[in-house]
């Protein structure tokens, strides 16, 4: 039995994760370090509580005694705790950077203490965002694992400083650490400020959905699920000092989205509200993923447009309660100041 250490297991990425290594793998014993910030969320993990292989501890990866305290014993960890949405780094930075940037750090620091020497797996969870924007005028370029780190927002540039520091943890101490950039993830229990959730949950109640600018923005969509098995493909097979870029070859604008999912809802384009576009608004993500198939023997295999979108619309449909909950209280106002719609 692998003791592993899942950060942010209460998010939307990690839930999903620690769901599949329990319910898939007999071999782990999840330990899930989060400090539940408004995204983390215990009901994600409905039916995990109970399983003896699953622990939670209830704590911030940027405090070294609690990163201290959590690794001991594990055997590997997949680092997933951060702040992860864009437009919020573009209204309050600073958390960004203090849970991204100084969190990684303090987690591999702990690491590094309690391991010595290179050490077992520690899995960096970053994003295709790190590499900044490609232009819409050549379809056939994508990021490749080489490709620069040029990040735009400060979200994406708080996950890119972790990915240079999980670099020098590497190369400095020799760790073993190991790296991967997913593509934009869809699935059950994303929290509904992000475009898929939001867009669904708001033609539930009858709310028109805010598209941001021209809509023309590309983004490459991946089933949760494929990048859970990516995680766990690169703590299984994956080497110390790698990166390992996780697409789907899924690419789609926003306004393709948009008309997608009014489609499968069964409303009308009458239900697009335009709003300004985001500022730094990134034109397009495309991620190469050939080196993990190659070395990883991964794959996605569950992201397919449009059966993928549309059982992940059918999930929201299914469980009103769990997002009418979360989009209560706190979540309204920051919505309302966010799109200027109510
Ligand atoms: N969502 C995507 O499309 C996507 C794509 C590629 C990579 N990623 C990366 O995957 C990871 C998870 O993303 P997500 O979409 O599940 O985000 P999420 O916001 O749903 O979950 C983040 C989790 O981290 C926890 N957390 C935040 N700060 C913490 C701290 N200081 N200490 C402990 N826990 C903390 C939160 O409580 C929450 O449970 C992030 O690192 C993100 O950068 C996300």
């Amino acid at each position: 039995m692998k003791k592993i250490l899942v950060t942010g297991g209460a998010g939307f990425i990690g839930s999903n994760l620690i769901r599949m290594m329990l319910s898939e793998h007999e071999g782990y014993e999840v330990v899930n370090l989060d400090v539940l910030s408004y995204s983390g969320n215990l009901e994600n993990l409905t039916g995990c509580e109970g399983d003896p292989r699953y622990s939670f501890i209830k704590g911030d990866v940027s405090e070294p005694d609690t990163a201290a305290s959590a690794i001991e014993g594990c055997d590997a960890v997949l680092h997933l705790a951060a702040e992860s949405h864009v437009d919020r780094s573009i209204t309050g930075p600073r958390p960004f950077v203090v849970a991204n940037t100084l969190g990684t750090q303090t987690l591999l620091e702990a690491w590094r203490q309690a391991q010595g020497g290179e050490g077992a797996p520690f899995v960096y969870i970053s994003t295709d965002e790190v590499y900044g924007s490609l232009p819409l005028e050549n379809p056939e370029v994508r990021f490749t694992e080489d490709s620069p780190i040029v990040p735009s927002s400060v979200y994406s540039a708080s996950k890119a400083a972790g990915d240079h520091l999980a670099h020098a943890y590497h190369h400095t101490y020799g760790m073993d650490v190991r790296i991967t950039r997913c593509s934009n993830n869809f699935g059950p229990y994303q929290f509904p400020e992000k475009v898929i959730p939001l867009f669904v949950t708001n033609l539930m109640e009858g709310r028109k959905v805010p598209l941001y600018g021209d809509g023309l923005n590309v983004r490459d969509w991946i089933h949760v699920d494929d990048h859970a098995r990516g995680i766990l493909a690169t703590l299984e097979r994956g080497k110390a000092g790698e990166v390992y870029n996780l697409g789907s070859d899924n690419e789609r604008s926003n306004l393709e989205l948009t008309h997608m999912i009014l489609d499968i809802m069964g409303t009308g384009k009458d239900m697009i509200e335009h709003v300004e576009d985001r500022l730094g608004h990134d034109r397009r993500y495309a991620i190469d993923s050939s080196k993990a198939q190659r070395e990883l023997g991964w794959q996605a295999e569950r992201s397919a447009w449009p059966d993928g979108l549309e059982k992940t619309v059918q999930w929201y449909r299914d469980n009103e309660e769990w997002w009418r909950r979360v989009k209560s209280g706190a979540y309204r106002e920051y919505y309302e100041k966010q799109y200027g719609v109510r």
